[in-house]
């Protein structure tokens, strides 16, 4: 069955992004948070995006204004239960995603998919506590969602051909290009980039050269858009660590051993960005 209406569940900075990205490809989206004010703040990133498109001249303010139409924001989970595909981008925390999936499974319709945009839970585990596991399946996004051209589609080992493939016809309906990948820790792309990574705060912590440094080795000599602390703080250093763990505690292989040095800048709350500290800090525009 075609998917004709959308969910996504969690609006921020992944949720608000995905919700977007499905609205601007001609779907209706309703996009819900537990706290209005959480939902509030995912519309207004939508309409900071879609700013930056209409300044441009990349988006007419007619079309602006229809995408902004086709979002149907709400703080009530009931208004979700009608989709035909729920995304789910909420914390990433096994036990509050198992919680949800099992609300969501009581109620949606029989044919609904649920896709989760966890970047390191495994999606067999969150899938093992609905009774539609051939109906679950992992849409990796990644940030910023409005600009970056891939998804990662994670299987379980219960997902089916059918669901992969309407997964498949979304990705591409909205723009973006998916790659199927097998339910292993990390999965793809945070098993190669992640690892990098925490190798940039091992360097850091023999002092083998100066944070900057560091980053700029990687910009000017691989031509990366950023360097390695640069993403570490836009992708939020303690999301690295918890990945870095799943990564160690799934293969038991020492390769993936944490960085003691990117430990301790979470155990000194410099997260990231988002918090406005990491390995550099962004003070308050
Ligand atoms: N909405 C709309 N437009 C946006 C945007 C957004 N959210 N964010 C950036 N842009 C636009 C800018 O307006 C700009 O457009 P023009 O080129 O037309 O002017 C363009 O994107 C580039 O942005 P900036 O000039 O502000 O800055 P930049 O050139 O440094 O690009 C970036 C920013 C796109 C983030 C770039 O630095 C980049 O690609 N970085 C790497 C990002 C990356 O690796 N993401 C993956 C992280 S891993 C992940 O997500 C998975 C996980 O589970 C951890």
């Amino acid at each position: 069955m075609a998917i004709q209406s959308i969910a996504v569940v969690g609006a921020g900075q992944m949720g608000s992004g995905i919700a977007q990205v499905c609205a601007q490809a001609g779907y209706h989206v309703t996009l819900n948070d537990v706290e209005q004010r959480f939902v509030d703040r995912g519309m207004e990133t939508i309409r900071k995006s879609l700013g930056k498109f209409v300044e441009k001249g990349k988006l007419s303010k007619a079309d602006h204004d229809a995408i902004v139409g086709r979002l149907h924001p709400t703080a009530r989970l009931e208004d979700c239960f009608k989709a035909d595909l729920v995304i789910e981008a909420i914390i990433e925390k096994p036990e509050t995603k198992k919680e949800l999936f099992r609300k969501l499974d009581g109620h949606l319709p029989a044919h609904a998919i649920i896709a989760t945009n966890t970047s390191s839970i495994p999606i067999t585990e969150l899938a093992a506590v609905t009774k539609r596991p051939e109906k679950l399946i992992g849409m990796h996004f990644m940030n910023p969602v409005p600009i970056m051209q891939l998804i990662e589609v994670i299987r379980g080992l219960e997902t089916s051909d059918a669901t992969t493939q309407a997964i498949f016809e979304v990705s591409r309906k909205i723009g973006k290009t998916p790659i199927e990948v097998k339910d292993f820790p990390g999965f793809l792309v945070n098993r190669l980039l992640v690892p990098y990574l925490n190798e940039a705060f091992n360097a850091l912590m023999e002092g083998l050269a100066k944070p900057h440094d560091i980053d700029q080795s990687i910009k000017l000599g691989l031509n990366h858009p950023m360097g390695p602390f640069e993403l570490a703080d836009f992708v939020g250093l303690d999301t690295c660590l918890y990945v870095m763990d799943v990564l160690y505690d799934g293969f038991k292989d020492p390769k993936f051993r944490p960085s003691p040095m990117l430990r301790k800048y979470v155990q000194a709350g410099r997260l990231g960005r988002k918090v406005g500290r990491g390995v550099y800090d962004y003070p308050a525009k």
